[in-house]
């Protein structure tokens, strides 16, 4: 099977970028990083590119006079490199509609709450706040809304009596970065079906 070509982006720690670099050297994922791009220079995320030697490249938005030429040219590096899948892990910036028009169908995100409960920013401390038994992480498609697009998978974990905000992150991470990978697969193998705003996992051929 031909190895799908991914870009990733990220801002941060970049532990779910570990889970997907680990993946494709384990062959869990049929799949190669072409580039990772990150909006921010002291992500830690970049030392793991030094470490696993893959090419990446920062595009601090702070250096761009607007979100719209910050975007094209991220879209031009992801183009460069030939990626057919754009993995949005941990990445910070909110895109344009352009962006997510230009990516249609091949742009996933990971995000860590029960979608649609807690969109946004500190899903795992809104989750806390709200008082939920269960909370977890959703791999989805990335559309123009923030955290709205069609589910591919979900994970469930419980929220103990005693949880804060850090060992609900802690607990939640652990799933991210077992289904980040999963669903890339399945997209690698072709298997995700949108209809309408469902994702239908087709049966392993
Ligand atoms: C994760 O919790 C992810 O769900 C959210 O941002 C965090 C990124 O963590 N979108 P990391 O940089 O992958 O460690």
């Amino acid at each position: 099977m031909k190895k799908l070509p991914i870009a990733v982006l990220v801002s941060g720690s970049g532990s779910n970028l570990q889970a997907i670099i680990d993946a494709c050297e384990s062959g869990k994922i049929s799949g190669e990083i072409k580039v990772v791009i990150s909006n921010n220079p002291d992500a830690f995320a970049l030392t793991r590119c030094k470490k696993h030697k893959l090419k990446s490249a920062v595009y601090n938005h702070k250096d761009f006079p607007s979100k719209d030429a910050f975007e094209k040219e991220i879209i031009k590096v992801i183009e460069e490199n030939g990626a057919g899948l754009v993995c949005l892990a941990g990445f910070m910036r909110v895109l344009s509609d352009n962006f997510v028009k230009h990516f249609s169908g091949k742009l996933l995100n990971i995000h860590p709450a029960l979608l649609p409960s807690f969109p946004g920013l500190h899903g795992q401390k809104q989750a806390l706040d709200y008082g939920v038994r269960y909370s977890g992480c959703t791999v989805h498609f990335v559309d123009a809304t923030v955290d709205g697009g069609p589910i591919i998978l979900q994970s469930v974990v419980p929220v103990e009596p005693n949880d804060t905000k850090e060992t609900l992150a802690a607990r939640i991470l652990k799933e991210e970065h077992k289904i980040y990978p999963q669903a890339i697969q399945l997209f690698a193998e072709g298997r995700l079906k949108l209809r309408g705003r469902s994702v239908l996992i087709a049966s392993k051929k």
